[in-house]
């Protein structure tokens, strides 16, 4: 038996990517954070593959930069300062995936967070690179002002994605207490 997936959005959306990222890859992780969507990212696609990391606080760069020295695992990997909602004018290659984790950075600022705006923006231009087969997955942690609306906002964003095109999949992890994120997959037909 291999480790349990299902106690939260952050271990199934690991557990989704890793069926379909393979060695040599291209990839996004779209909020960097503290670097750990980005150095499990980059275990998979390997010094071959290429992650392209986003986020707009210093703070995360350097939290992930330190912690891709850790690992030994800094090459192959683009630390970018800077919105995912721009992610078009540094990916220039199609992406087999992509993971955004809305909210706000752990330890860090808790006033700044993602947005509905930007992140519809982003999470349309990630869905353009995306190669067939491939998948976005999106955590959407609400319990903080504003969670609400984004998690509305993407919700009513993502429903919306054509079925012939796209099939998503919301899972909600139903007897768990105090807002748990939402976890929205996405793979390209
Ligand atoms: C929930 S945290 C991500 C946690 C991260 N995946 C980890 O493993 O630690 C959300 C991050 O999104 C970042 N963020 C907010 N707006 C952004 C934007 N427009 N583009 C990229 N990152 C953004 C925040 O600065 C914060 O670090």
């Amino acid at each position: 038996m291999g480790s349990k997936f299902l106690t939260n959005a952050t271990n199934l959306s690991k557990h989704i990517v890793s069926q379909v990222v393979k060695a040599g890859d291209c990839v996004i992780d779209a909020t960097m954070g503290n670097g750990n969507d980005t150095l499990f990212l980059r275990k998979l696609v390997g010094s071959s593959g290429k992650v392209f990391a986003f986020d707009i606080q210093t703070t995360a760069i350097n939290n992930t930069k330190a912690l891709l020295m850790v690992h030994g695992l800094h090459d192959s990997v683009e630390l970018i300062h800077g919105g995912h909602e721009d992610m078009d004018l540094y990916v220039h290659e199609n992406i087999a995936a992509a993971m955004f984790n809305l909210g706000f950075l752990p330890k860090g600022d808790h006033q700044i967070i993602t947005n509905p705006q930007t992140t519809i923006q982003a999470i349309e231009k990630a869905l353009l690179l995306l190669l067939p087969n491939g998948i976005i997955t999106i955590s959407i942690y609400y319990g903080h002002e504003g969670g609400l609306a984004e998690k509305d906002a993407v919700l009513r964003f993502v429903e919306g994605l054509n079925q012939r095109e796209f099939s998503v999949l919301k899972l909600d992890f139903i007897n768990q207490k105090n807002c748990p994120p939402v976890l929205i997959a996405i793979e390209k037909r």
